[in-house]
């Protein structure tokens, strides 16, 4: 359960502090998953041309930057970590903004999308439409957000990293509340019963009138 008052500094300090410890375990771990269905549900839903302005939210050691850069796009990471970002800027040799999610600095209108793959579930939901709005704004007119976040409905610390759970319906009323208009939502690994689909991945535009 959410606690009632939430220490900001504490959630990313210890959280990115988790990551920073075991950056090596972690790369080892994630640089072989595939994660075609999510390139391509963001790259689906842009302009089909190369040069694409992508932010990598939560981009860790650098797998997805480089695969965006291999497709002929110009990716910028994003990480908390300083360990994750020299080992995402040396793997991939892409910028890489060492930023708080929680105390974002993004230049306005600079990205045509954003792929936030497992990283936007360490926001707590009190948090999350701020932080979501900043995202909105450092993207273009027709930009679009891709996320992809472990299902659930609860919120807290899983030991050192915190963590705000969502089921689509729940999720769909904050992208709402922060002005982007969901295109697609899924389920994944694909092709299993729902059960055991433990993550949720959707894929939504900049409102052109956001309420
Ligand atoms: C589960 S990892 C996902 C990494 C990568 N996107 C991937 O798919 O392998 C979550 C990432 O979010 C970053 N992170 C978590 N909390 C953060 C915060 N408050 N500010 C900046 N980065 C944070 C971690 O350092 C980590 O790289």
């Amino acid at each position: 359960m959410k606690p009632t008052t939430l220490d900001l500094k504490e959630v990313a300090t210890k959280t990115v502090g988790h990551y920073e410890a075991n950056a090596t375990r972690f790369w080892e771990g994630t640089k072989d998953h595939d994660v075609t269905q999510n390139y391509e549900a963001l790259l689906g839903a842009l302009p089909k041309k190369q040069g694409l302005r992508i932010l990598d939210f939560g981009c860790g050691p650098g797998r997805d930057l480089l695969h965006f850069k291999s497709l002929g796009h110009f990716p910028t990471g994003l990480d908390g970590s300083s360990n994750f970002c020299s080992m995402a800027r040396d793997y991939s040799g892409c910028p890489v903004l060492h930023q708080n999610f929680l105390q974002l600095d993004l230049p306005k209108q600079s990205f045509d999308g954003i792929f936030a793959n497992a990283s936007l579930f360490h926001i707590p939901r009190q948090e999350l439409v701020r932080v979501l709005s900043e995202l909105r704004i450092c993207l273009v007119p027709q930009g679009v957000l891709f996320s992809s976040n472990p299902r659930g409905s609860s919120e807290g610390w899983m030991e050192n990293r915190y963590g705000a759970f969502f089921e689509w319906e729940e999720y769909e009323e904050y992208l709402r509340k922060a002005g982007f208009e969901p295109l697609q939502h899924y389920y994944r690994p694909a092709g299993l019963p729902r059960s055991e689909q433990l993550w949720l991945a959707s894929v939504s535009q900049l409102m052109l009138h956001p309420g």
